[in-house]
């Protein structure tokens, strides 16, 4: 593993040694205070974000090392008209790896083809993000004992959310999956992800429209927001974006077992309410998501 640009970059046995490291950071985060204490991680964010900037900074710290990167490219040389590979054969000059967040499909692996350091996805477009995915996976099996034998719900904008496409690829992987696709038909899954993964793996899948229809089937619900930066025109988000919105009169219908996740941002999609829930697992999820990344930079650096 040398960088991380796809979730089937990681093999199964490479899943299953971070899920155990995560584990055992988790269990005892202060013998992991100096592992990366001569090590720095740039990150390099085109795109706004919250959760993945601030969980790879906070693991590269409580793993002892330092941190460098900017948040909006207009404050680099990127401004001046500098390209990707030149920013990144220099900012890998300095640092020992990179987590790179941009707009364009392929970049953050263009990135990669140039950078002397190991480059981490930390989602490009509508394409993946696979760091997320590490995240949802871990969550499922601490949450559930297992990742298999599930019927798994995914809800909302199933066409741009990255995040969706990075876990139905990685899943795709385990046995005895079942998915239910809830999208408004103009946000379904893409073409490619229903003929290259659920097809050729024989996933089980339905797609819906209807959350409540199908709610007290699942195992785990992933909500997910509709990705206003995605759309071509802002009449088409006004009129989706409240699609869905689930509400303690919807959970009503659900397993008293159901896991409710949501790679967050939320914006309507969740009532905060619905917060309170025991089923309501996002912000535990927040949380695995900053150790399995402590647990990432740990392998791709090679330190353990
Ligand atoms: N889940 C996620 O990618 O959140 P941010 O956009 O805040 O990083």
């Amino acid at each position: 593993m040398k960088h991380l640009i796809d979730p089937m970059d990681i093999t199964m046995e490479e899943l299953e040694d971070l899920f155990r490291l995560t584990e055992e950071i988790i269990g005892s985060e202060d013998d992991f205070n100096y592992v990366c204490s001569n090590k720095i991680l740039a990150t390099l964010f085109y795109e706004p974000s919250t959760r993945t900037k601030f969980s790879f900074e906070a693991a590269m710290l409580r793993l002892g090392g330092r941190v460098i990167g900017f948040s909006d490219p207009d404050s680099s040389s990127v401004m001046k008209g500098e390209s990707i590979p030149d920013t990144i054969r220099t900012v890998g000059s300095y640092v020992d790896i990179i987590a790179m967040r941009h707009p364009k499909e392929g970049s953050p692996k263009y990135a990669s083809l140039y950078s002397p350091v190991p480059v981490i996805n930390a989602g490009d477009g509508g394409h993946q993000h696979p760091t997320q995915t590490l995240t949802d996976l871990f969550t499922i099996r601490q949450l559930k004992g297992q990742i298999s034998n599930l019927t798994i719900g995914l809800c909302g904008d199933l066409k741009f959310g990255r995040t969706v496409h990075s876990l139905i690829k990685s899943i795709s992987r385990y046995t005895n999956i079942k998915l239910i696709l809830i999208s408004p038909h103009e946000l379904q899954i893409p073409q490619y992800i229903k003929m290259e993964v659920l097809r050729k793996n024989n996933i089980p899948f339905l797609e819906v429209e209807r959350l409540e229809d199908v709610i007290d089937e699942l195992d785990i619900l992933y909500m997910t927001r509709v990705q206003k930066e995605r759309f071509f025109n802002e009449e088409d988000y006004i009129r989706l974006k409240d699609s869905y919105v689930l509400n303690k009169e919807k959970l009503r219908l659900a397993k008293e077992d159901l896991a409710i996740l949501h790679p967050l941002p939320r914006v309507n999609e969740i009532g905060y309410e619905v917060d309170e829930d025991p089923r309501a697992c996002y912000f535990q999820q927040v949380r695995y998501g900053m150790y399995i990344r402590m647990a990432l930079i740990i392998r791709l650096l090679g330190v353990m």
